[in-house]
């Protein structure tokens, strides 16, 4: 025993969450494809919305949210009821954390899963479950062998980060039939817009008529507003009214409440991140595989690269640095042998393969 403050027991085993890399020493303007941001940056609409709410940066935000609330609820055909709103869908998972979980308690989720759900899970001194992800993907089977009596979150992320991998709408159904109707299925959803693959499908109807669904979506990817930090959840009205008591009142800024609702509106700027994407991921992974790496295959704005070995990617990693990019080493994730690489801007993209395909040779 100390007379010294103490955290609550679990905080301090907690590993710090490490954000992408932004700097490269001696590299002025380093490429970051380290975050999965947005390659576009914000769209024009975004832009100006958040320029206008200078003039009202005095004022605190609307504490419902209740234009950008209306404005998802209309986009996305939801009741604007059930929404819940938080700075960056990170908030969303850390305020149903706080709601759901006792200490004791657990959640389940992938091996790989993304840390973020793990963090505030650990800070409410419940129990992380990894199913395995022997093919890089979370499937029902392995989540539900988990489940236990003090059970009461399975996350799952569709499509997937670091993996890129994602759960098909049975695979999803299957999950949720697995599930006591205590638990909640959370479904993370944040690079929905990027999917091309025919068999995956929004799980939004599904939570519509269910007791037990969340879907989180996020502005920070096809949005461009990482930095503005605004998700939201679309929740049983009961799940979404119990975390409304636990909100901090005013959790979203007023440019970020302007910012998103001008996004929304903006389909110009989402279709041409989505073309980015959906047309350098292929690119890049063939690219890649071509030089003898192995590409996973990705349904987000960024692709998981295998190295073979820790040394052989912290080598790519270094060699990425010495060009001036910068990308996501992945042992975080238990992946030390692999590095995550967002989906850059056409330049970003070909300065990835060149060096890539230097490195290759080495
Ligand atoms: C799977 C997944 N979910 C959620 C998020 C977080 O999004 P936000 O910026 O809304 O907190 C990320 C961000 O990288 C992510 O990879």
């Amino acid at each position: 025993m100390t007379d010294l403050p103490t955290p609550k027991p679990g905080i301090l085993d907690i590993a710090p969450y490490v954000g992408g890399k932004s700097a490269i020493a001696g590299v002025a303007e380093p490429m970051k494809l380290s975050s999965n941001e947005n390659a576009l940056g914000a769209g024009e609409k975004a832009r100006a919305a958040y320029e206008a709410a200078l003039k009202n940066i005095h004022i605190y935000p609307d504490g419902r949210a209740s234009k950008l609330r209306d404005a998802v609820a209309e986009t996305h055909g939801l009741e604007p009821e059930r929404l819940i709103f938080g700075n960056g869908s990170d908030e969303v998972f850390a305020l149903l954390n706080q709601t759901y979980l006792r200490a004791g308690d657990n959640i389940v989720t992938g091996q790989y899963g993304f840390l973020a759900y793990r963090i505030s899970a650990k800070a409410c001194e419940a129990e992380v479950r990894l199913a395995d992800e022997p093919e890089f993907k979370a499937t029902p089977e392995a989540l539900l062998s988990l489940v236990d009596e003090r059970t009461r979150i399975v996350y799952v992320s569709s499509p997937s980060n670091p993996t890129g991998s994602y759960n098909t709408p049975d695979e999803i159904r299957r999950l949720h039939e697995g599930l006591r109707p205590d638990i909640l299925l959370v479904v993370d959803e944040a690079y929905a817009e990027f999917v091309t693959e025919a068999d995956w499908e929004t799980s939004l109807p599904m939570a519509r008529d269910a007791a037990n669904i969340v879907v989180t979506r996020t502005f920070s990817k096809i949005h461009g507003l990482g930095g503005l930090r605004i998700g939201f959840g679309y929740a049983p009205l009961a799940v979404a009214e119990a975390v409304d008591r636990i909100r901090l009142p005013f959790n979203v800024s007023v440019p970020g409440l302007e910012a998103a609702t001008a996004a929304l509106a903006d389909e110009a700027h989402q279709q041409a991140s989505r073309e980015l994407v959906q047309t350098w991921r292929p690119r890049l992974t063939q690219a890649l595989r071509g030089f003898g790496f192995e590409v996973l295959p990705s349904a987000g704005n960024f692709v998981m690269v295998r190295f073979g070995t820790p040394e052989r990617a912290s080598a790519a990693n270094d060699y990425l640095n010495a060009k001036g990019i910068i990308v996501r080493p992945v042992g975080g994730y238990g992946l030390p042998e692999s590095l995550r690489i967002t989906i850059g801007t056409e330049d970003q993209n070909r300065a990835v393969i060149d060096a890539l395909s230097e490195f290759a040779a080495t």
